[in-house]
């Protein structure tokens, strides 16, 4: 739980006891006959205005999130992870916020920068970054680049030039398996990302760093994985890291002042779903981070921390309109308007979402049905075991929440579909953020002929 769940949760897994709002954003609230609003405007409203798909973003959940972190962690730099989403009205909240950004391609890179968010607040990730990556990165002045691999050092340094200057960290694996899912599990040895503690990799590429004079070397990074919802393997990084920090002063007398633990942090995408308590970590770490500095007589470093789905996933909301009804003798499908093209997740790592019915109020039972998209895949599900009205027909809308982290950033234009626009919701007002892909957008592309 953050400092931002004011609504009892149960302690693990879906419970029928748990309050059914406590996944959607503070703002919501019930209207009689299905009525529902999000930052004070009807979804329903938003829907007939904008059409359906559409993905609501509500902006005060979004800030309330950013200085829910800031206060957890008031002696650390918070930089939000644009990959979880990022368009330009997210960029200036965050800035605004006065959080940092990581960002993992030019384009973000370049998308925030375009907001007029400063370039010396924001981190370049990437495993394998390209020509273009550096370039941008270089000509804007991003803050950090966060070294991957070995081969990167020398390409780096030559891009910088002799006589030029950048700061660096160094992303390091520190052979902790923690995560939601095999695929978002980032901290183990043996996979893409990052230099291998266990094995020497990261020394090795510690020392080449401080060979190079035009780099400078401000701390290490690691990331462990997405949808952690326990403090200890943070708790283990830290010591590590601490570790591999002390080593790197007793062998070349360099203290880094900096220690990066990544994002990761879950959040609960069903009612009852267990979620990192936010003040427990922040307490935990900065008291492990004491402890074991202390132990290695290192000062403390600053730390970095770099939350994305935390800060944006339990903001928005995917309004998906139903398409079709269809009853087998083993179940019923309810098939809406979106899908993998939008919300590719449940496809990826069997997400479990909890759509509802908006818009009006049914008398009747409720049933056990499975809400699938509109693609041609047989895995286009959204959602399973969703209990809704056994009367659910074409027409109806339904809203899904904490939609707002790794669905539009993650979308694609499959089968054609067009991604959905973004509305922003505040004080009862909406605005359009990202407007909808057009046919004219994707025809545009197609020169060929
Ligand atoms: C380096 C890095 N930092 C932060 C994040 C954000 O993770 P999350 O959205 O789970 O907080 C990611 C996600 O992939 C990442 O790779």
């Amino acid at each position: 739980m953050t400092t931002l769940d004011t609504r009892p949760r149960s302690a693990a897994g879906t419970s029928p006891g748990a309050d059914p709002l406590s996944v959607w954003p503070a703002s919501t609230t019930e209207r009689p006959h299905g009525g529902l609003l999000v930052g004070g405007v009807p979804l329903t409203e938003i829907a007939e205005s904008h059409g359906t798909p559409v993905y609501v973003l509500d902006e005060n959940e979004v800030r309330a999130r950013c200085r829910a972190y800031r206060g957890a962690f008031p002696d650390a730099e918070i930089h939000y992870a644009a990959k979880a989403f990022l368009c330009r009205a997210l960029a200036r909240w965050v800035e605004e916020e006065g959080l940092g950004l990581d960002v993992c391609s030019a384009g973000e890179l370049e998308l925030a920068v375009s907001t007029g968010f400063p370039a010396d607040r924001i981190l370049l990730h990437g495993n394998a970054k390209s020509p273009q990556d550096l370039g941008t990165a270089l000509r804007l002045g991003v803050g950090r680049i966060v070294i991957d691999t070995p081969a990167e050092i020398a390409r780096i340094a030559a891009a910088v030039g002799t006589g030029g200057h950048q700061k660096v960290m160094v992303r390091v694996t520190p052979g902790i398996s923690a995560g939601g899912h095999r695929k978002i599990r980032t901290g183990s040895d043996d996979q893409k990302f990052g230099l291998p503690l266990r094995d020497g990799h990261a020394q090795h590429a510690i020392a080449r760093i401080l060979d190079q004079p035009q780099l400078e070397l401000t701390g290490i990074h690691c990331h462990l994985g997405s949808q952690i919802t326990d403090a200890k393997p943070y708790l283990v990084a830290v010591r590590r890291l601490v570790g591999l920090m002390a080593r790197v002063r007793d062998t070349h007398g360099v203290t880094l002042p900096e220690l990066d633990l990544g994002g990761g942090h879950g959040i609960a995408y069903r009612p009852g779903e267990p979620a990192l308590d936010l003040p427990a970590l922040a307490r935990r770490v900065r008291a492990e981070l004491a402890e074991s500095c202390a132990a290695a007589g290192l000062p403390v470093p600053r730390l970095v921390i770099e939350p994305g789905r935390a800060v944006s996933g339990p903001a928005g909301v995917a309004v998906y309109r139903v398409l079709a009804v269809k009853r087998t003798p083993g179940r019923t499908f309810v098939a809406v308007d979106g899908g993998m093209s939008d919300n590719p997740r449940p496809a990826l790592y069997g997400v479990r979402y909890a759509p509802r019915l908006i818009g009006r109020h049914s008398p009747a039972d409720s049933e056990s049905v499975t809400v699938v998209g509109r693609h041609c895949e047989a895995g286009d599900i959204l959602a399973e075991d969703v209990p809704l009205p056994a009367d659910t027909h074409p027409g109806d809308l339904l809203a899904v929440p904490v939609a707002g982290a790794y669905h539009l950033s993650m979308a694609s234009s499959y089968n054609l579909v067009g991604r959905p626009p973004v509305v922003a919701v505040r004080d009862g007002h909406a605005r359009l953020l990202v407007r909808r892909e057009t046919m004219e957008d994707l025809r545009a592309r197609d020169i060929g002929m």
